[in-house]
């Protein structure tokens, strides 16, 4: 294959592919008209080993967060001796900052389910489920229409397409809690208990839904999954950065002047994604989160850093599901930090002591500072304390709970002095 030039590559669709042109609907027969379904019917003449190979050569990583080898969770799952065997689709979104599944949702559902159907192929599972977040009506009804879209095509049900594979895809709806999102807490939720998060290891695609192995997969995931079987693996692994390659579904939010979701491989810069595509800052830059509210805060001096998953977590944050928040010169660090802190202090599951305790003392710190009320050891206490919960909490809510505190201290010392000596909040939000 000719190497393929930047220019090309800033064309690159995989995700977003169809849902741009014109007349497409996101129904099956518009699916099916787009090649949909065609790596079904490819991987249902190889064998289960040829599928997770190319997956595993693909070099994809989960788009939910963790960004695991995919093609990896598979394997495990597939050499696993327990059955039945699982697939669950995390359509939860609740990372704040992130609202790309639901365009994948909503206008390809066929996309996500065929992907989803070719992992059941691959581990020889019958059931899978999608987990959809509660507040997603209309994606609720979409999925639905598609599922049973799928099923009239014979892509679902008995003996798929004359083959002796079946396979039927369930869907279940959260009730809101951010929690639910991550990958333990949401099968417990799937299986009727009250959404906790569990002890890892053991990590689901050993021992997850109903105690069987599952392989748990983002819907970006899922949804790259028809065309790196259709396209190869060697297409898929030179687009973008070589480090975690692909495209990736970028949420753009906050101070920027075209805030959206877009699709591009993983070698765009911060830079380029901000003045490129969201048209520019909403002002000064002052700060960018690239992972959402779960992750470090990143300065003008990373600008030019490189948004793949290994390039962000070595700039010291991490990517996440690609929740790009921009803030403003007219944003308050301390405010920032409190209003992050009281998400975590809300959404904290209250199963394990670190992050129970520690995020409701941690937002009544922020919030003494804030008021002017603070002490001059807080900023230390509240770095001693997220240290703690990074070490000691049971899942990642409250591992991340304090990651935009801890680092509003590192980068912006001299607001929190500020607050705390001269009881001044420099733009008048706090005080
Ligand atoms: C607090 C918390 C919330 C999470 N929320 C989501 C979510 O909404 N969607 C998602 O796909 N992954 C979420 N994750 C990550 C999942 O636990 C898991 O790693 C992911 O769904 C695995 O799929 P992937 O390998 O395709 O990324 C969350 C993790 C944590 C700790
Ligand atoms: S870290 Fe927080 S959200 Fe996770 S189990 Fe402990 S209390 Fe629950």
């Amino acid at each position: 294959m000719n190497k393929v030039t930047r220019n090309q590559r800033l064309e690159t669709r995989i995700i977003l592919k169809n849902i741009e042109k014109e007349g497409y609907i996101g129904d099956i027969n518009s699916y099916i008209s787009e090649g949909g379904y065609l790596a079904l019917k490819k991987a249902l003449k190889g064998s289960s080993e040829d599928i997770i190979n190319e997956i595993k050569k693909s070099k994809l990583v989960g788009r939910g967060g963790a960004a695991f080898p995919t093609g990896l969770k598979w394997e495990f799952a597939k050499k696993s001796k327990e059955f039945p065997k699982y697939v669950v689709c995390n359509a939860d979104e609740g990372e704040p900052g992130t609202f790309k599944d639901r365009i994948i949702l909503e206008d390809d559902p066929h996309l996500l389910l065929e992907g989803m159907i070719i992992c059941g192929l691959s581990l020889g599972a019958q059931t899978g489920f999608i987990y959809i977040r509660g507040e997603y009506f209309k994606a609720y009804e979409i999925l639905k229409k598609a599922i049973e879209e799928a099923q009239e095509h014979n892509f679902l049900g008995e003996s798929i397409l004359g083959s002796e594979f079946s396979f039927k895809i369930n869907l279940y709806r959260g009730a809101g809690a951010y929690v639910c999102g991550e990958e333990t807490a949401l099968l417990d939720s799937l299986e009727g208990r009250k959404g906790q998060s569990r002890v890892k290891p053991p990590f689901p695609t050993f021992v997850g839904f109903k105690n069987k192995p599952t392989v748990l997969n983002n819907v970006e995931t899922f949804a790259n999954i028809s065309q790196i079987l259709l396209k190869g693996a060697e297409w898929f692994s030179k687009i973008g950065s070589p480090l975690s390659p692909g495209t990736k579904l970028y949420c753009l939010s906050g101070d920027v002047n075209k805030p959206g979701v877009y699709e591009l491989p993983t070698d765009i810069t911060l830079k380029e994604l901000i003045e490129k595509y969201g048209a520019g800052v909403d002002g000064k830059l002052k700060a960018v989160l690239p992972g959402g509210a779960s992750s470090n805060l990143l300065t003008d001096k990373e600008l030019g850093l490189t948004l793949d998953y290994p390039s962000v977590q070595k700039a010291g944050s991490m990517l996440g599901s690609g929740a790009v928040i921009v803030i403003n010169d007219q944003h308050c660090m301390v405010d920032v930090a409190r209003r992050c802190t009281e998400f975590f202090d809300d959404e904290s599951c209250g199963r394990c002591a670190p992050c129970r305790e520690g995020t409701k003392r941690a937002r009544e710190i922020l919030v003494n500072i804030a008021l002017g009320r603070g002490e001059p050891g807080d900023p230390l206490l509240l770095k001693e304390l997220q240290g703690v919960l990074y070490d000691t909490s049971r899942c990642g809510l409250g591992q991340a709970a304090l990651n935009v505190t801890n680092s509003a201290i590192e980068k912006f010392p001299a607001e929190f002095e500020e607050h705390i000596t001269k009881r001044k909040c420099r733009l008048g939000i706090c005080l």
